[in-house]
């Protein structure tokens, strides 16, 4: 008698279609949310910013509402292990962005990069930015698999934009906070790194 033919045999075969579906998974680390707080200025500004952590992507509007001729970006931001709160990693960094817009321009991996994002809207190419609505919808950050023992990781991004008139003015301030959890996931979601390292 076969394996299949048996009320047995079939649950052998579902456990191990289950095992192995189960198995074929990968662990990421994905980030959760626990604050977002979102400010511009409604002047120059505004914008709408929606998540979806299931699928998991984000889209970002922009309503450029008044022709911005140079912006200032702030970004500080900082990673704390949970479990060994003295591992701590920060960043505070500025930069021109319509030096990134030169810059893109100049080099490959800028390029690259632009396209991937403007596949999923529409950018602004140069400087001055012109009063438009511009958009990134469905991106997700590229991700690696998640090996080695990883624990929970605190994280905290506040980005703010200023604009260069005469005055700086401050057009947007942003912070997002949460912690990282380990997923497991069918596929890795596809992202700009692993283009540039498909590339090399
Ligand atoms: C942005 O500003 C425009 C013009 O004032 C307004 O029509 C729009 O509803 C605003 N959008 C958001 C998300 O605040
Ligand atoms: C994101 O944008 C897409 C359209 O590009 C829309 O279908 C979807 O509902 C939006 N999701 C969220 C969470 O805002
Ligand atoms: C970040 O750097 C700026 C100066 O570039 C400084 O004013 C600010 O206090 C720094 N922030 C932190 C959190 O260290
Ligand atoms: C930016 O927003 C944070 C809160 O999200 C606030 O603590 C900070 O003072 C704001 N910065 C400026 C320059 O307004």
């Amino acid at each position: 008698m076969g394996l299949n033919s048996t009320p047995f045999g079939l649950c052998v075969v579902v456990v191990l279609v289950l095992y192995v579906n189960l198995s074929s998974g990968v662990n990421v680390i994905r980030p959760k949310f626990e604050s977002v707080d979102l400010w511009s200025d409604n002047e120059y500004l505004n914008y709408t910013f929606g998540l979806d952590e299931e699928t998991p992507y984000f889209n970002f509007t922009f309503n450029v509402l008044k022709n911005l001729p140079d912006v200032e970006v702030h970004v500080e931001g900082s990673l704390q292990n949970k479990d060994e709160m003295n591992h701590y990693f920060s960043m505070n960094t500025s930069y021109n962005l319509c030096k990134v817009f030169e810059f893109k321009d100049k080099s490959p991996i800028g390029v690259l990069v632009w396209s991937f994002l403007n596949d999923h809207g529409s950018l602004p190419e140069r400087c001055p930015i012109p009063a438009k609505t511009y958009s990134v919808h469905k991106i997700w950050i590229p991700e690696e698999e998640a090996t080695g023992v990883i624990k929970e990781i605190y994280f905290r991004l506040n980005v703010q934009a200023t604009v260069n008139l005469p005055k700086p003015k401050l057009i947007l301030n942003n912070t997002y906070k949460g912690v990282t959890f380990i997923k497991d996931v069918a596929a890795i979601k596809q992202g700009i790194l692993s283009m540039i390292k498909m590339r090399k």
